[in-house]
């Protein structure tokens, strides 16, 4: 008989993200608004026959990224996009049914390839008012659990953590030799980071993309960082020649260009925080704490708004049920204030 995998063929997946070219987008948080053209043509005017034809070489940009986040090559391991990292990181850490506890509601690929791999999947839930208790995920984490993810800040909710906090989780999950993989997706849109703890600790782990601040979601690149065991133990999943030339030649030119981060940063924060004052003045309940995205409740019903929206004005925006005391509601990525003034035009216009 052929064998199928049962775990695969029961996993429920969302191929969402196709015909989404000529919206705007701000419903996968991606930037919204892109890269400058001219820095582009500028990165492909160095593309060389050659770059295109050969296998990909990670070192020389492992090298540069080791040194712009303060650690060693060894501490890196290129994958494709983080949602590879942390795949990567549950097939090396988990055993099946093995427990992984994350918080709920948050990125979906926790949930995903906890059930790919038949792992046993705990979520840890938001209280009513979309506060968070630390406590909550302390109380999970026991001698069957192997894996801790934690996400900072955390994708939708944005809640950040504390050093205390994070130290507490840390010092739980070692008691109960639980592997802690903390998704700094969000960085960069926050400045504040726990890259010491991966350093520092064996089954410490962080991720981190390149798809979000540094807009290269196009590109597919991101990274784990930790001890270079561990490390070492991730980079053996990865299939070979993994990463692209192109997203490690953007993101090289973005760190090699003296404040371009910082602009790019600013310009983030700027339309972030032209949204929640504009969506405030005009009486919306608004959720918006760390990361490029913020939790709005809607006037209509969030999912028609999600349709009409793409339909009548090209805005790709995702509605969530149940958030708490917000209900149902809109989750709408952030960017630079020209596309954020597009999007309060349209809401104004559809919302009543
Ligand atoms: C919290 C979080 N982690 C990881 C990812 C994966 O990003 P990528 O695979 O593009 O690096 C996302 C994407 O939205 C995310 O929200």
């Amino acid at each position: 008989m052929y064998y199928i995998n049962p775990d695969i063929v029961n996993l429920h997946r969302i191929f969402d993200q196709n015909a989404r070219d000529n919206y705007i987008r701000m419903d996968l948080n991606e930037n919204p608004g892109g890269l400058p053209t001219e820095f582009i043509q500028k990165v492909f005017a160095e593309i060389t026959p050659e770059t295109i034809s050969k296998y990909p070489e990670q070192l020389a940009f492992t090298e540069k990224l080791a040194a712009h986040l303060g650690c060693a090559v060894n501490n890196i391991c290129l994958t494709n996009g983080s949602a590879e990292a942390i795949r990567y990181i549950i097939q090396a850490f988990t055993s099946p049914n093995g427990k992984i506890v994350s918080v709920a509601p948050s990125y979906a690929m926790y949930e995903v390839y906890s059930k790919m791999y038949g792992r046993k999947h705990v979520p840890v839930a938001y209280n009513n008012d979309l506060s968070f208790d630390t406590q909550n995920i302390i109380n999970e984490i026991t001698p069957d659990t192997e894996l801790v993810i934690i996400v900072n800040p955390n994708n939708p909710v944005g809640d950040a953590y504390s050093e205390q906090e994070m130290e507490q989780i840390i010092a739980a999950a070692q008691k109960n030799e639980a592997t802690v993989l903390i998704d700094e997706a969000y960085h960069y849109f926050y400045p504040n980071s726990f890259l010491k703890y991966a350093l520092e600790n064996e089954h410490v782990f962080v991720t981190r993309t390149c798809s979000k601040l540094f807009s290269l979601a196009g590109c597919r690149l991101g990274f784990a960082i930790g001890k270079p065991e561990g490390i070492a133990l991730v980079q053996k999943l990865c299939t070979p020649h993994n990463i692209n030339a192109f997203g490690m030649a953007f993101a090289a030119a973005i760190l090699d260009t003296p404040g371009m981060l910082q602009s790019m940063i600013n310009t983030q924060l700027e339309g972030k925080r032209f949204l929640v004052e504009s969506l405030r003045e005009l009486g919306y309940e608004v959720n918006a704490k760390e990361g490029n995205f913020i939790f709005v409740k809607p006037k209509t019903d969030a999912d028609t708004l999600v349709a009409r929206m793409k339909t009548e004005k090209r805005i790709l925006i995702k509605s969530y049920n149940g958030i708490g005391c917000l209900g149902n509601c809109l989750r709408i990525s952030t960017g630079p204030k020209e596309i954020m003034k597009i999007f309060i035009d349209a809401l104004i216009a559809l919302d009543k």
